[in-house]
């Protein structure tokens, strides 16, 4: 794959919109020697996601594109050629990428969801779970392609469901498990070649 730095670390976009917890999160894990990704910059939809501003206090370089313009899609592509970005972690990123994005990336995005895919695919997946009783939940790791939330799984883990749990609780304990899914997730894939 290119795109390496010290030829040892992928160069690693991550794509956010929100909260940027599991940004935070492969940021950190980034800088471990055991880490085989390289956080090169960030790009977030959204110029008033927290992620952001915790940005500021990194070295890290970010860009804010809504991708509501037509160009978006392709200044972001030419910002990520530049950099000789060979990887694309989504995390918390609300926009859904063409299918011409995805081809030029060759399979290279990965993107974390908060339910055990296939189930549970879209938006508002704790609120679902919860409504259809179901005993556990999750998370899952996987492939992006031009179908949402519907590539190749890479990883996942599960977590119990409790009677007084609710949306949020759930969000919670399923975010905890996220930040460890991640990091293992991108070295199981990262190790195939
Ligand atoms: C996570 O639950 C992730 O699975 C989903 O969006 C949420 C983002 O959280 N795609 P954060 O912004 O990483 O804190």
């Amino acid at each position: 794959m290119a795109g390496l730095i010290g030829n040892r670390k992928i160069i690693t976009a991550i794509f956010i919109s929100g909260n940027g917890s599991n940004m935070k999160n492969l940021i950190k894990f980034s800088k471990s020697r055991s880490s085989p990704i390289y956080v090169d910059l960030v790009l977030s939809s959204n110029k008033k996601a927290n992620g952001i501003r915790y940005l500021k206090k990194t070295k890290i370089f970010s860009k804010v594109f809504n991708f509501k313009k037509k160009g978006d899609e392709e200044k972001t592509l030419k910002i990520l050629k530049k950099r000789k970005v060979a990887l694309i972690c989504l995390a918390g990123f609300m926009k859904i990428l063409s299918k011409d994005f995805i081809k030029k990336f060759n399979g290279n995005i990965l993107n974390i969801h908060p339910s055990l895919l296939p189930k549970y695919k879209g938006l508002n997946t704790h609120k679902r779970v919860i409504l259809n009783k179901e005993k556990f939940s999750g998370c899952t790791v996987h492939l992006v392609n031009s179908k949402l939330d519907s590539g190749k799984i890479i990883l996942q883990k599960k977590v119990r469901i409790n009677k007084n749990d609710n949306p949020k609780t759930l969000s919670k304990k399923i975010l905890i498990q996220e930040h460890v899914l991640y990091p293992k997730a991108l070295k199981k894939f990262l190790s195939r070649t």
